[in-house]
């Protein structure tokens, strides 16, 4: 059921290394990817994809987690992601100045992606806090390609609950055994 799959779907910021990910998975989740809506068709997003040690050992640093829980790190050494996408913008294509839809694209892309991975037994985090320019430099990606998103993958290894909250007063916490809580909005309080 779709409603499983969201539900499985947290932002996870653990991970079991020993769980790698091939390019050919990835490729299965990108074949997907492929067939999603986009504004105007315009295929606009092109992906980089990180599957190899030395790849994901580039850029990992470049990444920022969990910042509403410092200084506690995340993910713990030895828990990082085995993968990434990164998700960029063909700047021949498009950019956000021409297109005014591009950020719904990759949030399309974005989900659809988490969700075929979690389809897979595995999870991950969409990040947005890093710089472009630090990851292209990082991973060689050229000039016309802009990081917009990057999708961090593994098999997560942390215990994520969500709850009805009436009042949204931290993104997220923990608790005194790890486990990570997110606070959603009720039905009643979304819908206007
Ligand atoms: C566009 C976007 C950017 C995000 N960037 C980061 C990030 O840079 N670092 C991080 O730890 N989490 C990041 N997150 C994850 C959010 O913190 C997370 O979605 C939120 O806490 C709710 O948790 P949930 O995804 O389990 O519902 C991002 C999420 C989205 C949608």
């Amino acid at each position: 059921m779709l409603n499983d799959l969201i539900l499985k779907n947290r932002s996870y910021r653990s991970f079991d290394r020993s769980r790698k990910i091939s390019k050919e998975e990835l490729m299965l989740v990108m074949d997907m990817a492929r067939k999603i809506p986009s504004a105007r068709n315009l295929q606009a997003l092109k992906y980089r994809l990180c599957y190899t040690d030395e790849d994901c050992a580039k850029l990992f640093p470049l990444t920022s987690w969990a910042g509403a829980l410092r200084p506690l790190v995340l993910p713990p050494k030895g828990h990082e992601p085995t993968s990434y996408i990164i998700i960029c913008t063909d700047s021949d294509i498009s950019s956000t100045e021409k297109n005014r839809f591009l950020g719904v694209d990759i949030g399309i892309a974005a989900q659809t992606i988490m969700l075929a991975a979690t389809e897979r037994g595995l999870g991950g985090c969409m990040l947005g806090a890093f710089s472009a320019e630090k990851v292209k430099e990082a991973l060689d990606i050229d000039e016309k390609y802009i990081p917009s998103l990057i999708l961090a993958l593994g098999k997560p290894d942390e215990e994520i609950v969500l709850h009805d909250a009436d009042e949204i007063e931290a993104p997220y916490f923990r608790d005194e055994d790890g486990t990570h809580h997110v606070p959603k909005r009720k039905l009643e309080d979304i819908i206007i």
